[in-house]
């Protein structure tokens, strides 16, 4: 019988290691059952279309460990005795409601967790790499920075010998806040401001003020696999809430008490659309009734490219329900690692202390020359210029993608740095549309890929792909879509055929 094995070609772990992993898992729930007989390493290798080598290295592993046998001329089987040591790692690659926190005795690592995908499998492998939420590298204002540091430098005395201020540098807040208030419509003051290290690390400040075993984290279906995990690695009970073209479908949200709800209002991750103002103030309504608070997590709010920026959630909240996360990833770059967290007055103080507790603070470097670019005016005019950059870029994409399979159903695209496709039901699922793209050299991706979460199983998750435009030049753009037209064309309708098989690049 052939093994159930699904595997992901465009993942980050190797083939062998998955096929290793997932007969394991079939072994110790008990799936496999002890003497049963499993397929040969080269009619496996033939039923999955892999090279046999890999096959019988993920065999070797699995000999290796204990979990099967090979009877010389007779063929490979699961043993009998099963490594007691495999007993408290069974779960890690089930679904969450599948697995029991359990801990190996003498190990205080917790196996249950999973994390986001951050890092490109294909980085620097393609021709066109759609991968999503990149600043372009070129970007970066490296001569102004440059200038900044080297003179804060000159002048910093102790403040790269002392701890400072565990919630930030108070000039960084203070720009921060005078920022937000023109910009996001949010009335704040340096005080309710913690700096972070990024968004992940202001939501793993609220987790640990607010998450643990029992508590209840809702989430958007699909989330951001950056929050969504996090919450499931503190013992929360993850509640997902379907998101349609208007957002979050608050009229779903769960009747519970004291919950955190993790958001993106302004750009749904992943699928790009905005909460309406009717469903932001159902979710204000929830919050209060509930005694619940709201994450809104503003990733790329700096990128709307139509009409006036909408008001962030938290300008709309009168009952100090909302926890407010942004971020310089995506303006800046990731590797920066900054990024801000506002609460409402109430909360602020132990949010400092627990900030203190996990780290004492972001580098000090970083924010003082952060705080010069945004109060010196070049925060503000270059935020300006790369959303025009990004806007030419987005044009770009959907231009392409209406030559090449015209009247796709494209969703997001009114803001942000990537946006989602809604595959025609013509064309094969999202996996392997990712696949034969992967093979011609273009990187589009799936949900999953992209680092979202789809906590239900149905088959529509499979429906979209995720594009990023930010970082690929307009040329880059249109040769990467013309590639992927011609990939797909012998799995895609007639009439969303690309109608000149044109490589540009
Ligand atoms: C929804 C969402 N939130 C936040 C972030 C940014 O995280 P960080 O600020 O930790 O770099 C990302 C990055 O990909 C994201 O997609």
């Amino acid at each position: 019988m052939p093994l159930p094995l699904r595997l992901q070609p465009t993942s980050p772990v190797s083939l062998q290691t998955q096929i290793f992993e997932q007969v394991r898992a079939m072994i110790l729930e008990g799936r496999l059952r002890p003497g049963e007989r499993l397929p040969a390493t080269r009619t496996l290798s033939e039923q999955i279309g892999i090279a046999r080598n890999t096959a019988a290295l993920a065999y070797e592993r699995l000999t290796a460990e204990g979990y099967i046998e090979t009877r010389s001329s007779v063929g490979t089987f699961v043993s009998f005795q099963i490594p007691e040591s495999a007993l408290y790692a069974a779960s890690q690659n089930s679904p969450p409601s599948a697995r029991k926190p359990r801990r190996a005795i003498g190990s205080p690592v917790n196996p249950t967790f999973r994390c986001q995908a951050v890092v490109n499998p294909h980085r620097g492998r393609l021709v066109a790499d759609f991968w999503v939420g990149r600043p372009d590298p070129d970007s970066f204002p490296r001569k102004t920075w440059a200038q900044l540091i080297v003179k804060r430098l000159r002048t910093a005395g102790s403040d790269l010998t002392e701890y400072r201020a565990q919630s930030g540098l108070f000039d960084l807040r203070r720009a921060i806040a005078d920022r937000l208030r023109p910009t996001r419509n949010i009335a704040t003051n340096a005080d309710e401001i913690v700096i972070v290290g990024g968004c992940q690390d202001g939501l793993s400040l609220v987790s640990r003020l607010m998450l643990g075993p029992g508590a209840t984290a809702v989430v958007e279906q699909p989330c951001y696999q950056g929050a969504a995990f996090l919450f499931e690695s503190f013992g929360a009970n993850v509640v997902s809430v379907p998101v349609d073209d208007r957002g979050l479908d608050c009229s779903l949200l769960p009747d519970v008490r004291n919950a955190v709800a993790y958001v993106t209002p302004s750009h749904q991750y992943p699928l790009g659309v905005t909460l309406s103002l009717e469903r932001r103030l159902e979710l204000l309504a929830w919050a209060a009734e509930t005694d619940s608070y709201i994450l809104e997590d503003d990733y790329d709010s700096d990128f709307r490219f139509h009409g006036a920026p909408i008001a962030a959630l938290k300008g709309l909240d009168r009952t100090g329900r909302v926890i407010y996360l942004g971020t310089f990833s995506k303006s800046l770059g990731a590797g920066l690692r900054l990024g801000y967290v506002v609460f409402p007055p109430e909360l602020v103080e132990r949010a400092r202390d627990m900030k203190t507790l996990m780290n004492n603070g972001q580098p000090w470097l970083e924010q003082a020359t952060l705080a010069d670019f945004m109060t010196s005016g070049g925060y503000e005019r270059h935020v300006r210029r790369i959303r025009k950059l990004y806007l030419s870029r987005r044009n770009a994409l959907l231009a392409a993608l209406e030559k090449h399979f015209p009247g796709g159903e494209i969703i997001g695209d009114e803001a942000g740095m990537h946006l989602a496709w809604r595959l025609p039901s013509s064309f094969p699922p999202a996996r392997e549309i990712e696949q034969r793209a992967i093979e011609a050299g273009v990187g589009v991706y799936t949900l999953t890929s992209g680092a979202a979460v789809g906590f239900d199983t149905s088959p529509e998750n499979d429906r979209y792909l995720v594009l990023g435009f930010s970082s690929l030049t307009e040329r880059e753009i249109a040769a990467g879509i013309a590639r992927l037209a011609e990939a797909l064309a012998p799995v895609t309708d007639r009439k969303h055929r690309p109608k000149r098989l044109v490589v540009e690049c």
